[in-house]
């Protein structure tokens, strides 16, 4: 049986993978910091699963905690880190700021060291992180965040670079979506996928071991104009 463990599984993009990764047949640790909600995620779903409580600020913790779950599993093959938190910066404050790093960065890069060298060890895997459109792009009212996923995307491109230089059959997927409908985003933005058809494209390249995906398709298109763009026009927009 395939086993694959979701970080940030309690809601939104995390959720909904985790219903079509078990729909194909995967068992599933779930992990994130709601453990009612992941329990009832566990039981809404085909077959037996792991949950596994953890909050990504307490970084060593929850490195010891993924550890763990790793080796209650026995055969984890997929590791998707989609734990993240976007907040709004009307008046710059550190608190806020600190909340968004600590999650999307340190949280993210201690699960992403640990699932790299599970699959070091392993011989082989594949770890996923969930990035954003936002890394190719500064953001006036939400700098921090832009500036967090920057980071997950620049660190997952040279995690790629160094599973490369193993030998070993490691993929690295950066998934980067634009606007998909969650308890994340705020609003009606513009081109709001709902999470079924972000998640179905997640799912479907990450079957096919893609290096770089962005949710929904379009927003390819739409990284390629901002970088065209010049950045006294960008500051008018963002
Ligand atoms: N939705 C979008 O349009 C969009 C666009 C671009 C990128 N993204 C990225 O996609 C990922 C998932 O976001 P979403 O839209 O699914 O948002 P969401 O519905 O708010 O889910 C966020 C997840 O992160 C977990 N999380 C937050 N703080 C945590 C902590 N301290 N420790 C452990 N887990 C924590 C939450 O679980 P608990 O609260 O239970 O801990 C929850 O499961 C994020 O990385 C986000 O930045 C989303």
């Amino acid at each position: 049986m395939k086993q694959a463990i979701i970080v940030g599984a309690s809601s939104g993009l995390g959720w909904e993978l985790a219903i079509q990764l078990a729909d194909k047949g995967y068992q599933l640790g779930l992990m994130a910091r709601r453990e009612e909600l992941l329990n009832d995620l566990s039981a809404e779903l085909p077959g037996n699963h792991f949950v596994q409580v953890t909050d990504v600020t307490q970084a060593e913790l929850a490195q010891q905690q993924l550890q763990d779950l790793i080796t209650r599993m026995g055969d984890v093959e997929l590791i998707v880190l989609s734990s993240g938190v976007g907040l709004f910066e009307k008046k710059l404050d550190w608190t806020v700021e600190r909340e968004m790093i600590d999650v999307n960065v340190r949280g993210f890069a201690a699960l992403a060291i640990v699932s790299y060298e599970h699959f070091v060890q392993r011989g082989g895997g594949h770890l996923a992180g969930i990035s954003s459109v936002a890394s190719h792009l500064f953001g006036g009212l939400t700098l921090t965040y832009h500036a967090t996923k920057a980071f997950v995307s620049n660190y997952l491109a040279g995690m790629r670079s160094r599973a490369a230089r193993t030998k070993l059959p490691i993929t690295i997927t950066t998934i980067e979506p634009g606007f998909v409908k969650t308890p994340m985003v705020q609003g009606n933005p513009v081109w709001m996928a709902p999470v079924e058809k972000g998640v179905e494209q997640m799912v479907k390249g990450l079957i096919k071991k893609k290096n770089h995906l962005y949710i929904t398709k379009r927003w390819r298109f739409v990284t390629w104009v901002l970088y065209l763009m010049p950045q006294w026009l960008l500051r008018k927009f963002v």
